[in-house]
C-alpha cells in the first residue's frame, strides 16, 4: 500500500479591489444576478456570471421549486445557458456570489458537487481550464481549473 498526496491550489484575496478589472466586473455581474434569484424556500440568493472567450458575460441565478430537487443552482443555470447560446465559445471564468438575510455572505460559498461536475464537463469539452471566483465579504477565492475543486473527477475519457 502507498499513501499518495495530491496538491490543490487556491488564491485568496482580501478585497475585491485586489482583483484584475475584468474579474471585478464579473463579480459585480454575479452579485447583480443574485438579486433575481427565485429562492422562496431557502431564501438564499446565488448569482453566477460566466465570461466567454468572445467577451460575452452570461449570468444566472438559483431557481427553486416546491418539489425541492427540481431546483437548479446558479452556476448550472448560467453555465448551461452560456453553452446553449454560444456552443463554440470557451468558458474562461465563472464568478459566484451569494446573499442571505444579512447581505453578501461573510465567507465564500462553495459550488455543490453537481455544479463542479458540470464545470468539469465544460472544461473537457472546450479543452480549456476554467477559473472560478468565489465572492464574499471577508475574502475572495480564485481557483485556476476545476481539478482544484474536483480531484479524481469522472471525465468523458473515463467511459473508455
Ligand atoms: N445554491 C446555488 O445556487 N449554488 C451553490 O453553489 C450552492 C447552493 C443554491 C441551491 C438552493 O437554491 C440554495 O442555494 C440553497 O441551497
Amino acid at each position: 500500500m502507498q499513501t499518495k498526496y495530491f496538491q490543490i491550489v487556491v488564491n485568496e484575496y482580501n478585497s475585491i479591489n485586489e482583483l484584475p478589472e475584468s474579474d471585478v466586473m464579473l463579480v459585480y455581474a454575479a452579485r447583480k444576478a443574485s438579486k433575481n434569484a427565485y429562492s422562496p424556500y431557502s431564501r438564499f440568493n446565488v448569482g453566477a456570471a460566466v465570461l466567454l472567450q468572445n467577451g460575452e458575460i452570461i449570468s444566472g441565478n438559483n431557481q427553486e421549486n416546491s418539489a425541492y430537487p427540481n431546483g437548479l443552482c446558479a452556476e448550472r443555470v448560467a453555465l448551461f445557458y452560456a453553452n446553449s447560446k454560444f456552443p463554440d465559445d470557451k468558458v474562461i471564468t465563472i464568478a459566484v456570489s451569494a446573499e442571505n438575510f444579512n447581505g453578501i455572505v461573510s465567507e465564500p460559498i462553495s459550488p455543490c458537487g453537481s455544479c463542479r461536475q458540470a464545470l468539469m464537463e465544460t472544461e473537457v469539452r472546450f479543452q480549456h481550464k476554467i477559473r472560478v471566483i468565489l465572492d464574499s465579504q471577508e475574502k475572495i477565492l480564485v481557483f485556476d481549473g476545476i481539478d482544484n475543486l474536483l480531484p479524481f473527477a469522472f471525465k468523458p475519457d473515463s467511459l473508455g
